[in-house]
């Protein structure tokens, strides 16, 4: 009903709105005055978390992405190896598993059939598995041996939304916590980012305050056939994300790619008018990369895309290769897919809209699919 939407037409349009509170509701209490993290509701001891010598994410569709990014996250901040896989891949290919083996499952349902099996096949060969989980009580967590769940609330659209950015949160607090139990080179860095993850919130709140140039752009796209997204780095992910919530909202043929892969294929697909999204990363930090990217938009554009720029506030360095620049707050490069997720959410609702398809129940998905 209307009222259930709390005013928007689609349950996606009030999930994407929640996005800031979904986001602070999960670091809530996770952090204390001193800026340390206390994951205490995470049963499993610090002198296991010391033991761990591989991390091992397991997750489907949107949740698979956000593994993908704390990936990034977990091996700079704590050094410790980090695999990430399909759930319906892993336990098909005979994965090498012990008891310092931490299995990080990711599901905002809880019940995601292949999943579920991915983690049972972990606990069978020893390894301690904590769920990362939307859903109070669902299969996923009571089958794993700790859980650190995300609140954002429950979620109706099929397609991901808030949930996506509170895993991502999840993610970073486990890293984070990871480094703080285990000790690490990177004691300053954590601070830091433990500061920046509590103004996140405000961030993805600013973004969403600029999104109708978004939407303008999505509409004037309607009648596109393909969307092409590139990123480097935690941007790689973020660009699979936009390329699969327009496959799923907006039936339209996306790729995501890793920018730095253009040239070994993907840049053969460009033609005049072919919209390509890029992620930038900062051009602070990480700045080779950052200048690498700016290189791609310019060939791209060179051989007739028409770029869609997705940048930092101040990189003045894309401006005049953009078609269109969406900007973005500054964060660290790793808490980054926080803010870039977002207007690539808006563009493909938006997009949906525009060709007339159902938002919340897009055609053949299904919110959590409980089938193998
Ligand atoms: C389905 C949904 C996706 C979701 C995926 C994993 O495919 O349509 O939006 O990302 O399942 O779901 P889970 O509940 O395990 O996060």
């Amino acid at each position: 009903s209307a009222a259930e939407k709390g005013g928007y037409d689609y349950f996606m349009l009030k999930e994407i709105a929640e996005q800031p509170k979904a986001v602070a509701d999960t670091l809530l209490g996770r952090i204390d005055a001193a800026g340390s993290l206390t994951l205490d509701e995470v049963r499993i001891s610090a002198a296991e978390l010391r033991e761990v010598d591989k991390v091992v994410i397991v997750a489907c569709g949107t949740a698979f992405h956000a593994g993908l990014i704390a990936k990034y996250a977990i091996e700079h901040w704590t050094r410790i190896p980090c695999e990430v896989e399909l759930a319906s891949e892993f336990r098909y290919r005979d994965p090498i598993l012990g008891p310092r083996s931490l299995v990080i499952a990711i599901s905002q349902s809880g019940e995601t059939m292949d999943t579920l099996m991915a983690l049972r096949h972990a606990r069978e060969q020893g390894s301690k598995v904590l769920a990362i989980c939307n859903t109070n009580g669902s299969t996923i967590p009571r089958e794993s041996d700790a859980v650190l769940y995300t609140h954002a609330g429950p979620e109706v659209a099929v397609a991901s939304t808030k949930a996506f950015l509170t895993q991502l949160v999840a993610c970073y607090l486990v890293a984070l916590y990871l480094g703080q139990v285990r000790g690490t080179k990177w004691g300053d860095e954590i601070s830091a980012v433990v500061r920046d993850l509590s103004h996140i919130s405000g961030e993805v709140e600013r973004v969403l305050e600029t999104m109708e140039p978004v939407r303008a752009l999505a509409r004037s796209l309607a009648d596109k056939k393909t969307v092409l997204f590139l990123g480097r780095h935690v941007g790689y992910p973020v660009a699979l994300e936009g390329a699969l919530k327009l496959k799923e909202l907006a039936y339209m043929h996306a790729e995501g790619f890793a920018a730095g892969e253009l040239k070994h294929g993907p840049i053969a697909l460009i033609e005049e008018d072919l919209p390509v999204v890029v992620v930038v990363p900062s051009p602070r930090g990480r700045s080779v990369i950052h200048d690498k990217i700016v290189s791609n938009i310019q060939e791209i554009r060179a051989r007739g895309a028409r770029t869609i720029v997705i940048a930092e506030e101040g990189d003045e360095a894309v401006v005049p290769y953009a078609d269109h620049l969406i900007r973005i707050p500054a964060t660290p490069t790793l808490l980054q897919p926080l803010v870039a997720t977002v207007p690539l959410q808006v563009f493909a609702c938006e997009l949906a809209t525009a060709r007339g398809n159902e938002v919340d129940q897009p055609r053949n998905l299904a919110k959590s699919v409980t089938v193998e």
